[in-house]
Parts: structure tokens; sequence; C-alpha cells
């Protein structure tokens, strides 16, 4: 259901992430990061969820790290094999609320830049967590940049349910996602993951429907 809802965003462009063809603003932080990630001991893999149409693969490639990237949408997978070029990315369909379609510490970090959003039940964010755990090598690193309750655009979609979590409607994509708290994503990674750092992000984004003071914030997690 999502995934074709995914599907028909990739071809409406209504939100910045599909549309734009430059980095997401959570590659700053993690170029910050990439001294950090440097001292990871693993294999020379890194995994990128919900990669889209690989806005983000040159940045994440100054990691040194080979790119795999995954994503449940097509269209968005076959805009970034066509951003290939001469390079090896490796491109896998699959979906993060199902067990990753990949070996046991194979990768030296995972990044998911604003696509934890579309996992809302806390017991199947735990399971990623436990799934980016598996995949990692002991003293891997898991990066990830998300919408936070405060960004202006998903602030007035906002419904808050009883348990405390923030769900999202958006009538123009139609999708149905969940604003998190950098301590809401710290608890539900835990024991899993140790936070290292963290930053926010503030920026204008303007769309056909107006102009939004965006707030998201990034995490860097240690591998426990
Ligand atoms: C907001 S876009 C971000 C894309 C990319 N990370 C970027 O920064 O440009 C979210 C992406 O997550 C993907 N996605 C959503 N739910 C997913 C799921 N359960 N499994 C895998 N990918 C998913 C969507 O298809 C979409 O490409």
């Amino acid at each position: 259901m999502s995934q074709d809802l995914w599907e028909r965003e990739y071809v409406n462009h209504s939100i910045s992430s599909s549309t734009n063809t430059r980095p997401s603003h959570g590659t700053e932080f993690l170029r910050q990061c990439l001294p950090r990630i440097a001292e990871v001991s693993g294999p020379p893999r890194l995994l990128d969820l919900g990669c889209g149409g690989g806005r983000n693969i040159e940045v994440l490639e100054e990691t040194g790290l080979g790119f795999y990237g995954m994503d449940f949408a097509l269209r968005p997978l076959a805009a970034a094999r066509a951003r290939k070029g001469g390079r090896t990315l490796r491109l896998v369909q699959g979906s993060m609320a199902e067990p990753l379609p990949f070996k046991t510490g194979i990768f030296s970090i995972v990044t998911a830049f604003t696509a934890v959003e579309n996992i809302v039940e806390d017991r199947q964010l735990r399971q990623l967590g436990e799934q980016v755990r598996r995949v990692l090598c002991p003293d891997g690193l898991f990066y990830v940049y998300f919408l936070t309750t405060d960004d202006t655009y998903y602030q007035p979609l906002v419904s808050r349910g009883s348990d405390g979590r923030c769900l999202t409607y958006d009538p123009v994509t139609e999708l149905r996602q969940r604003v998190y708290r950098l301590n809401e994503l710290c608890e539900l990674f835990s024991p899993s993951f140790e936070l290292l750092t963290s930053a926010e992000f503030t920026f204008q984004d303007t769309r056909s429907n107006g102009t939004w003071e965006r707030r998201l914030a990034a995490g860097l997690w240690k591998r426990d």
C-alpha cells in the first residue's frame, strides 16, 4: 500500500526528496562524522536504507566504502541506477519492515535519510534496529536523518496518539508517517545501539503550497 503511494510520489514529485537532485541537508553532518566513520574497522561496505533516487550516493561515497542502496519502490531505484556512471553500485529492492536481505556483519555503516519515518509502529522500528545491528560489523555505525516533531510542514498534519506517538497523514501524498524525537529513537534502538552524537537542522523549504521552516535532526549511533 505505502509502496504504491511512494511509486506514485516519484511520478508526482510533490515532496522535496523526490524532486531534488542535490544531496539531502542530512549529508552535511554525515560529512562532519567522516573521521569517526573512518575509525570503523569493518568490511568496506555502506548500506543506505530508503535510498530513493540516489541523490546522496556521491556524498556517501566520500566514506570510501562500496555503496549498497535499498528501497522498496522500483521507480526511484531505476533513477538511482541511471546515476551510476562507471561506478559499482548495488541497488536492491527490499522493505525496511521485513528482515533485511543481507548477510550478517557485512557493513561498516548503515544510513537512512528521511526513511525511518515510514516505519510507524514501535515494534517494527525495534525490529529494524535489530536487523541493522545484525548486518553491521561489531563496531559498526548507524546514521539516521529524520523529520522532527518541530517541523512546520508536518506539525499541522500530526495527530498525537494516546501512547505519545506523533503520526502524520499528508493529504497531498496520502502517506501516513511518523515524526520522531531523538530520545524516542534512542529508546527504540536501545539496547542494540548507543548514541554517539547528534545535530539539528533548520532550513526554509518552498513547495507549491507555501514556504515552511523545516526542522530535522540526525544522530550517529554505535552498535552496542
Ligand atoms: C523521503 S524519501 C527519501 C529518499 C532518499 N533517502 C533521499 O534522501 O532522497 C523516503 C524513501 O523511503 C522509501 N521507503 C518508504 N518506506 C519504505 C520501506 N518500508 N522499505 C524500504 N523503503 C521504503 C521510499 O520509497 C522513498 O524512496
